[in-house]
């Protein structure tokens, strides 16, 4: 979606138009919160197994996904509309045409921001706490890596003597 609301940005007659409008910040947000910020939420869901030794609670997990996508895109799709319609961004008071749109992106930000505290609260915390069924070693079939052949938590100093790779570089062998 970023994507596709990047390459109608990067033509140059269509930007006349859109530029420094909410379309450009529906873009950005696109790839930033959708890109960046849920690739960050990936690598704690991939890793935190690792890193603390259990396993986080998967319908959490799942819940805190499903919300976050919803309320992000209620959040940002409408920006689209108010750039469209010429809504200038970087500034917090608009004519009363542009009120609806904003009202429902206010809702899904405050949505997305209420799921991230849950997600602190009853994901990441526990977590930390080491509450939660013991993590395996390898927890994730697809996994490769020298990090999945070590026991969850990694132990201190995780190899003494280097180890011996496969052919892949991600198995040891001894
Ligand atoms: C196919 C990929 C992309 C294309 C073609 C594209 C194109 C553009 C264009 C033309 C603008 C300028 C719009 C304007 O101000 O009139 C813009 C703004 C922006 N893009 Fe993208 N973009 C792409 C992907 C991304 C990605 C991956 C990111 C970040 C992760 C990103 C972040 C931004 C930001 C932050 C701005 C606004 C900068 C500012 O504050 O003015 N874009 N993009
Ligand atoms: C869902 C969470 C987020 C919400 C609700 C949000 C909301 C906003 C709002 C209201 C603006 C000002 C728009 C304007 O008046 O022009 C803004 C600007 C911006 N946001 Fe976000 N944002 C979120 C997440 C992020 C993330 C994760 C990033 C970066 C990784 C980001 C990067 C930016 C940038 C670069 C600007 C432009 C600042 C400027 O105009 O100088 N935002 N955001």
């Amino acid at each position: 979606m970023g994507g596709f609301t990047g390459l109608m940005l990067s033509m140059a007659p269509l930007d006349q138009a859109l530029h420094d409008t909410y379309f450009v910040v529906a873009h950005f947000h696109y790839t930033m919160v959708a890109g960046s910020l849920f690739a960050l939420f990936g690598g704690f869901y991939y890793w935190a197994p690792k890193w603390s030794g259990v396993m986080y609670n998967e319908f959490r997990g799942k819940l805190h996904f499903w919300v976050s996508l919803i309320s992000f895109n209620v959040t940002f799709f409408p920006q689209h509309f108010l750039g469209l319609a010429g809504m200038p961004r970087r500034y917090a008071d608009y004519p009363a045409q542009f009120a609806d749109f904003n009202m429902l992106s206010s809702i899904g930000a405050f949505t997305f921001g209420i799921t991230q505290v849950l997600f602190f609260l009853f994901i990441v915390i526990p977590v930390m706490r080491g509450h939660g069924e013991k993590a395996a070693q390898r927890p994730w079939d697809a996994a490769k890596g020298l990090e999945w052949e070590v026991p969850s938590p990694a132990p201190f100093h995780t190899y003494e003597t280097p180890p011996k790779l496969d052919e892949t570089a991600t198995r040891v062998i001894g």
